[in-house]
């Protein structure tokens, strides 16, 4: 065996082992949760499976009869609200700051231009303030909605610890540092790092882009001017290049992020990153880097260590807190902070 092979076997049984004692789809247990431990979070932040229990016992149901709702109407939705749950927890924590909508705030960043659902996010606050008014926090609300929109896409299910409160700070220039896809791998590890998260994350998570779209803006580099060469990226496959070529006539446009089967949720998107066909150059690196090569081959070949790996890496997503429990506000409008703090 030579030492690749050797990694990526180790790599199998270490994925095993991560799936088979961390909680995954089927192996909650209702107890208290503390934050991904990260330098800024709290030590005992308060998350827990019954924080509603009282407060708010119908919470999920609104929330998922909603999500079904709009998903039936709009099902490329479903990525947009994992994806906006990933840009919410990557700046200050899962405090809702994305859905602040005011001059300078992240959502009006250029890293944030592409993000969708919004509207879904406010319809389920207002349903939710009718039954149990200003008890729910707007980035529980976001957390809830991302684990039922990758169970309605197929992905798996997980419990949502609950108790994150809406923060009152967003900046716009703090988005920016949000990865886009032209980073090195080694700025995805350290940007997942100082989130708490390692490498396992970083590729279990980038397998969300088994599902959704991304704009043609955000890769004609790729294809025509890669690196200042005036060539395209190498690392593509020839036809997908010419494919892309083709769709991507105008920066407006989108494309599907897994090109063979784009709203199954499986485990393709790595398969094609074997075969040159990662449509992010973040997406294809991983493929390239000893670091995490091998497990990108390892979960090409396990759909369901996949499936297990994607509910733990999704649950420390989002139990990312930078303050503490007691810090924060539940939001009367996931827009807008509450008046009365000025
Ligand atoms: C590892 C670093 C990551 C990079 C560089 C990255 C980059 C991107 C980019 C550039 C897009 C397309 C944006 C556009 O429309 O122009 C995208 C879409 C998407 N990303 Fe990521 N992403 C990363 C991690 C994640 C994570 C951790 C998740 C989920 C937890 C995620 C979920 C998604 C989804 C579902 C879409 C499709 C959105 C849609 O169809 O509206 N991404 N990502």
């Amino acid at each position: 065996m030579n030492g690749g092979a050797a990694f990526v076997a180790i790599s199998l049984v270490v994925l095993h082992l991560v799936s088979d004692s961390s909680a995954n789809s089927h192996g909650y247990q209702p107890q208290k949760t503390s934050s991904v431990k990260n330098p800024k979070s709290a030590a005992n932040d308060g998350l827990s499976f019954d924080y509603y229990q009282e407060s708010c016992p119908g919470l999920e149901g609104i929330i998922h009869k909603s999500v079904n709702e709009w998903l039936k109407r709009d099902p490329t939705l479903a990525a947009s609200l994992i994806r906006l749950h990933f840009h919410d927890c990557s700046v200050r924590g899962c405090d809702a700051s994305i859905l602040l909508d005011h001059k300078g705030s992240e959502r009006r960043a250029n890293a944030s231009k592409t993000l969708r659902g919004f509207e879904v996010i406010n319809d389920i606050k207002e349903a939710v303030e009718k039954k149990c008014p200003r008890k729910v926090s707007c980035a529980d609300i976001l957390t809830a909605v991302a684990r039922d929109a990758t169970v309605e896409v197929g992905g798996p299910f997980w419990m949502v610890p609950y108790g994150r409160k809406d923060g009152r700070v967003s900046l716009s220039k703090e988005a920016e540092m949000v990865p886009m896809g032209r980073e090195k791998v080694t700025q995805l590890v350290e940007f997942f790092q100082s989130k708490g998260m390692n490498v396992l994350d970083l590729v279990v998570l980038s397998g969300m882009h088994t599902i959704g779209r991304s704009s043609c803006g955000a890769l004609q580099y790729r294809l025509y001017n890669f690196q200042g060469t005036g060539k395209p990226d190498p690392s593509i496959d020839q036809k997908y290049l010419n494919f892309l070529r083709r769709k991507c006539r105008w920066a407006s446009e989108n494309v599907d992020l897994d090109a063979k089967t784009p709203n199954t949720f499986d485990v393709q998107y790595y398969k094609n990153l074997e075969r040159k066909m990662g449509l992010l150059s973040t997406d294809q690196m991983l493929y390239n880097d000893s670091r995490t090569f091998p497990l990108v081959a390892a979960l090409a070949s396990q759909p369901s260590v996949f499936l297990d790996q994607v509910a733990v890496s999704m649950v420390k997503l989002g139990n990312i807190l930078d303050f503490p429990g007691q810090d924060g506000e539940i939001r009367a409008n996931c827009n807008s902070v509450n008046p009365s703090y000025y």
